[in-house]
């Protein structure tokens, strides 16, 4: 394969701002000085994936402008082949962010050129489809994109989909990931339960995700780990306790690291438990993107 990683998704300019709380509604609060890092799921996705040291390729669409040219340049100094960022129709995404002391963040994203990804984009991208082990994709595009990434996985290749921001998928995705990744409120819109209900415990989570027809499912449980889980069984991996500085797109590392050493051939509870020391690294310093550890930096943690 000429990638050990292939994402398609959303690169946006994350416009951070630290605030010792947020504002209610009518209220205005100051905050720290604007910093403006090069994030977006997608971008963030191969990012970390480069930075650990996987062939990493990303299919996006970026605006003709200064935003577009940030993420540009992160991505390449990382080693991210960019001969899939496509360019214009809209501006580059913006997600304005707020982080908090305790380094939770709140985001309200506006999609703009990532709106713009098409599945025609996706099927002129074949070549990268035919050279990927492990695609990656994610809800930050439009989801006829995304059924479009889920029909165009090559023989032998897996999908691993992260349904954020959630929404509910389609039977014809569904079937296609491997896993699914989840958070608790991404599984309940997946499920469409409401606030209140839910199936059990964490093992009943997973029997019912399975049920709707992902081939693993791995739901990820911030301070208690994660649970992954496939037809032969489920197992509970243990999270890395450190200091969160910022947990911007901790996440998306946590994906990333899993799709590539899943593609290595790796057991899923080996990946998620590779993958939570990255996305444990990532937190302990600000931003997304220029927060991501390279796999020496994760082996030292
Ligand atoms: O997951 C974190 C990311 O969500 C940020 O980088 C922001 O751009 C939003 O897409
Ligand atoms: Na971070």
């Amino acid at each position: 394969n000429t990638y050990d990683l292939l994402v398609v998704g959303s690169a946006n300019a994350d416009l951070v701002v630290g605030v010792d709380r947020r504002p209610a509604a009518g209220e205005t609060v100051l905050g720290s000085d604007l910093v403006v890092h090069p994030g977006g799921k997608g971008a963030n996705q191969a990012v970390a994936a480069a930075r650990l040291g996987a062939r990493t390729a990303l299919l996006a669409r970026v605006g003709d402008d200064g935003h577009g040219t940030l993420l540009r340049e992160s991505m390449e100094s990382a080693g991210v082949d960019t001969s899939g960022v496509l360019v214009g129709g809209a501006p580059t995404g913006v997600a304005l962010i707020t982080v908090d002391p305790s380094g939770d963040n709140s985001i309200v994203v506006s999609p703009g050129a990532n709106g713009r990804l098409t599945p025609d984009d996706v099927r002129a991208a074949g070549e990268l489809f035919a050279g990927a082990r492990v695609v990656s994709t994610l809800l930050e595009i439009p989801l006829e994109t995304v059924a479009e990434v889920a029909r165009s996985i090559a023989d032998g290749a897996r999908l691993v989909l992260n349904p954020s921001p959630p929404a509910p998928l389609p039977d014809e995705v569904l079937a296609v990931c491997d896993p699914l990744i989840v958070n608790e409120h991404e599984a309940r819109v997946v499920l469409g339960t409401d606030t209140e209900g839910g199936p059990g415990d964490w093992d009943d989570w997973a029997r019912a995700l399975l049920a709707l027809g992902p081939r693993s499912v791995v739901i990820t449980l911030g301070a208690d780990g994660a649970l992954v889980a496939d037809a032969s069984g489920s197992s509970r991996v243990a999270s890395v306790k450190v200091k969160a500085v910022d947990t911007t797109g901790a996440g998306d590392a946590f994906t990333a690291a899993l799709a590539w050493r899943l593609g290595t051939g790796e057991a899923l509870a080996d990946a998620a438990a590779y993958a939570a020391r990255v996305g444990a690294a990532a937190v302990t310093k600000e931003g997304a993107q220029v927060s991501y550890p390279t796999a020496e930096e994760v082996a030292a943690l």
